[in-house]
């Protein structure tokens, strides 16, 4: 009977000290673990952060990572699903987070807030397919390290902030599939470092390509579904390192026999839907590496040139204009 009591009672101290064990073996930092504490009850302890469970080392918990010497988060990644809210504001009290995503979580809605600019050690901000509304803020620019900002599938309003020019370390910026207004701020033409690539496309810019992107060498530009007007020419540098264009439906009118191609770099460009004029300069068989090709629905005129990778096109990359003629569309007369 004794022995029986005895057992009994050191299974129930193994149990408890299993249950709880001392906080100081936990890796995560208090103040990490608060903040993440303050994020659960802002989005009002869903069941997607069912692992955040209060005193146990955050380190271990689902959706983020520590760092494996400093043990500090730097990690935190919320994607798909069931939360709602707003971003919470205490994401900013995680001073050493290197990359922070939001992403395909249609319920959360506002604005984002100003306390990331607190994360000076940010690389890479994705908070994208979420319902985010508002201007795109200025404040984001007081990212120093960041290298990737996606804002894409969000309802953002108003027009791009020049702010945006000042990172020197991006490599790409989307902010597509919004509702932006306004033109393409004049500073894009001078990132202060890195060129990045430039993702504008679904939204309601309006207004010419900067005549600053003159000394811009993008290697890759997507302004598609726009209303962009004008000279687009600009974005073609022979000897640039440009690989992919696409301004596909938008209002651009230029002399497309003008435009000397990138010929080594360029594998697509998508220009259908815009109203472009002249003929298909013969340039374009020198282009080495063409795998896409669209300029349909246009205004162009003239025999298509033929050889190189052009013959691997067939009359959907070319049909709707005015008066192209010669294969894949029909003789010219
Ligand atoms: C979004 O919120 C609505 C209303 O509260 C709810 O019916 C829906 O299930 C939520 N969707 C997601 C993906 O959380
Ligand atoms: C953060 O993002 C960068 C760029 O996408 C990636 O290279 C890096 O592995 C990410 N870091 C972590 C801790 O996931
Ligand atoms: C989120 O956006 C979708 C469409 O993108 C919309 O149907 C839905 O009502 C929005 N949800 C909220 C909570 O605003
Ligand atoms: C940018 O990141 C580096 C490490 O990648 C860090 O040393 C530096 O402090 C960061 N810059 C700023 C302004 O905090
Ligand atoms: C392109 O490079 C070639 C040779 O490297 C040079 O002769 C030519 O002038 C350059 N063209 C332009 C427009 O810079
Ligand atoms: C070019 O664009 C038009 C209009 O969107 C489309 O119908 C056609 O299939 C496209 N051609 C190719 C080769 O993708």
């Amino acid at each position: 009977m004794k022995t029986h009591i005895a057992v009994a009672t050191s299974l129930l101290f193994l149990c408890a000290s299993l249950i709880t064990p001392s906080l100081s073996a936990f890796l995560c930092h208090p103040s990490d673990y608060n903040a993440l504490m303050e994020i659960k009850n802002a989005l009002n302890n869903p069941y997607h952060l069912a692992s955040w469970v209060p005193n146990t080392d955050c380190c271990g918990w689902y959706t983020l990572q520590c760092d494996e010497t400093t043990n500090r988060v730097v990690e935190l990644t919320i994607f798909s699903g069931q939360v709602s809210g707003q971003i919470p504001s205490a994401v900013g009290k995680l001073p050493y987070l290197t990359n922070l995503t939001f992403r395909k979580l249609s319920n959360i809605t506002g604005s984002i807030p100003r306390s990331v600019t607190n994360l000076k050690n940010l690389i890479t901000l994705r908070l994208s397919w979420l319902n985010l509304t508002g201007p795109v803020p200025d404040f984001l620019s007081e990212l120093p390290n960041l290298t990737f900002l996606e804002l894409d599938f969000n309802q953002f309003t108003g027009s791009i902030p020049s702010s945006l020019s000042k990172f020197t370390k991006l490599l790409a910026l989307h902010l597509d599939r919004n509702q932006l207004t306004g033109s393409i701020p004049e500073s894009f033409g001078h990132f202060s470092g890195s060129v990045p690539d430039l993702y504008l496309s679904h939204n309601q810019l309006t207004g010419s390509i900067p005549k600053s992107f003159a000394n811009m060498d993008f290697q890759r530009i997507d302004l598609s579904r726009n209303k962009l007007t004008g000279d687009a020419s600009v974005l073609f540098k022979p000897n640039g390192s440009t690989q992919i264009i696409d301004l596909s439906r938008n209002v651009f009118e230029f002399d497309f026999s003008k435009v000397k191609f990138p010929r080594q770099s360029l594998i697509s460009l998508d220009l259908n839907h815009n109203s472009l004029y002249g003929g298909i300069p013969e340039d374009i068989v020198n282009v080495e590496n063409l795998q896409f090709l669209n300029v349909s629905y246009n205004r162009l005129c003239g025999e298509i040139p033929t050889g190189g990778k052009l013959d691997i096109f067939d009359s959907y990359s070319y049909f709707h204009n005015r008066c192209l003629c010669g294969p894949p569309l029909l003789k010219c007369k």
